[in-house]
């Protein structure tokens, strides 16, 4: 055993969609702070001994002049925290540290309150808000990172992520830089290989979620069906797809979602053959399918429910061939999903269903490689859309999409009358210990269900503007 003590430092970052401090509400109905502090005694429990771990949250991010993206908590400072302002860090030890007579498990270092700040961009807990309302005991001021409470910090050995390269600059991340910046005066090792355990342990932990997060999950996944049955009400021929993409959100938002949890995808046409096309920017729609892939983010977690409904409401014979086919892949990815059995299962399932329509509807050869499926058949699913979670065997707790799809873009080397149709059905199944339950099965999918719903009036209809 070492006599120096193992730090293992990670710093995740969201690749888009992140932050900025302002506007800190704390969700009476979110994750309870109990729920954080038995993950971190879940997580220390598996440290390596005398090791600790280093958390970041995330930086806030520019989106142009003196304008931030709304801020996003880094996922697994939140699932380890419940906290939701930047530039703060989290040490956990793996053996409890005697200070000033204490023992200590756990340090949180935050920014300070600061009135003027936060008369612009909103209330923030402080050290004192911080014990109150997370419940943590030893909390510290940023600018004390490595260096409160008093113990020899130099005789901590850490393992650097390469992930610290990652940190951008910029006006509002200095004082996160500069704690990271103080992570150099441990005793790094810098010929030490970027270090996964602390992911391996984090992707095992997250990827079971516990009864308190599947409560939060569940609703998530409940806001952005009811998002989708809405939006097939609306569409009708001459909308767009951005409007129909404010349908989802006006509904999350209605039914007190923060966030969604990725950019919304509303495609129509030959757009639904592009696998994560955002821009939403054609109108008048007029025929076709329209490829709704959208979820809402809840209290942190995401759902990730695709339809795809045919913009006059009735499907065309290729329509309803095609969608069909993707149909039956979902039900056989849907059937795969079992405790104990392996993730790739879903994935073999679902794709022969496709390869086998394919053949039989003549669009490609027996055995033939072809692109009309080009995606694997889903991902964890949790506080990111695409979840930490390992892809082997399947258990009790799991929280999965299940997505096939079949995308025909123009100009493809198939007769023209299938160009431009793209399907892409998708479902959120947890993994319970008899098999699965579907948590988005109450969003019609059936041709005859899509078809009844769209003959409703939807909110796009009932509007009171005009939209001109
Ligand atoms: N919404 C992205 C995905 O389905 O994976
Ligand atoms: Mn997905
Ligand atoms: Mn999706």
């Amino acid at each position: 055993m070492s006599k120096y003590f193992k730090v293992i430092i990670l710093i995740c970052f969201a690749s888009w969609a992140m932050p900025d401090l302002y506007a800190q509400s704390y969700f009476a109905d979110g994750l309870s702070p109990e729920f954080h502090k038995e993950r971190r005694e879940v997580l220390r429990k598996q440290l390596p001994a005398n090791g600790a771990a280093i958390f970041f949250n995330n930086p806030v991010k520019n989106r142009s002049n003196d304008t931030e993206f709304t801020y996003r908590p880094n996922s697994d400072f939140f699932y380890l925290t419940g906290f939701r302002e930047p530039n703060a860090a989290l040490v956990i030890f793996q053996s409890p540290q005697m200070i000033g007579g204490k023992e200590v498990k756990e340090i949180i270092y935050v920014q300070p309150r600061d009135p003027l700040r936060e008369q612009w961009d909103g209330e923030r807990l402080g050290p004192e808000g911080v014990k109150e309302k997370l419940g943590f005991e030893h909390v510290y001021l940023n600018n004390e990172f490595l260096q409160s409470p008093e113990m020899d910090w130099n005789k901590v050995s850490p393992f650097l992520s390469m992930e610290m390269a990652a940190i951008e600059g910029g006006k509002h991340n200095e004082v996160l830089a500069g704690m990271v910046e103080k992570t150099s005066l441990l005793n790094i090792k810098a010929e030490v290989p970027r270090n996964n355990q602390l992911v391996n342990i984090m992707e095992k932990m997250r990827a079971v979620k516990t009864p308190e997060e599947l409560e939060v999950l569940e609703r998530a996944v409940v806001i952005s069906g009811k998002a989708h049955i809405e939006a097939f009400r609306s569409i009708k021929p001459g909308v767009s797809e951005r409007a129909i993409q404010g349908v989802h959100e006006f509904v999350h938002k209605a039914m007190g979602a923060e966030e969604v949890g990725y950019g919304s995808i509303v495609g129509a046409g030959n757009n639904a053959t592009i696998l994560h096309y955002v821009e939403n920017h054609k109108t008048s729609l007029q025929e076709g399918l329209i490829l709704m892939d959208v979820g809402a983010e809840y209290r942190g977690y995401s759902g990730d429910i695709t339809r795809t409904v045919p913009i006059k409401g009735v499907f065309s014979e290729e329509e309803k061939a095609i969608y069909q086919i993707v149909l039956d892949a979902l039900e056989a990815g849907i059937a795969a999903c079992q405790p104990g059995s392996d993730f790739q299962a879903i994935d073999r399932a679902a794709r022969r269903v496709v390869d086998e329509g394919l053949v039989k509807l003549g669009l490609v050869n027996e055995g033939e490689k072809h692109r009309f499926f080009p995606h694997g058949t889903g991902h964890h699913l949790g506080l990111d859309v695409h979840d930490r979670g390992g892809y082997g065997k399947l258990e009790p707790g799991m929280v999965l999409t299940v997505e096939p799809g079949i995308y025909i873009p123009e100009g493809s080397d198939v007769d023209p009358k299938w160009w431009g149709i793209g399907v892409r059905i998708e479902d959120n199944i947890l993994i319970t210990k008899e098999g699965n339950k579907n948590l988005s099965e109450f969003v019609p999918k059936t041709v005859e269900d899509i078809e009844a719903t769209m003959k409703e009036e939807g909110v796009l209809q009932r509007l009171q503007v005009e939209l001109e």
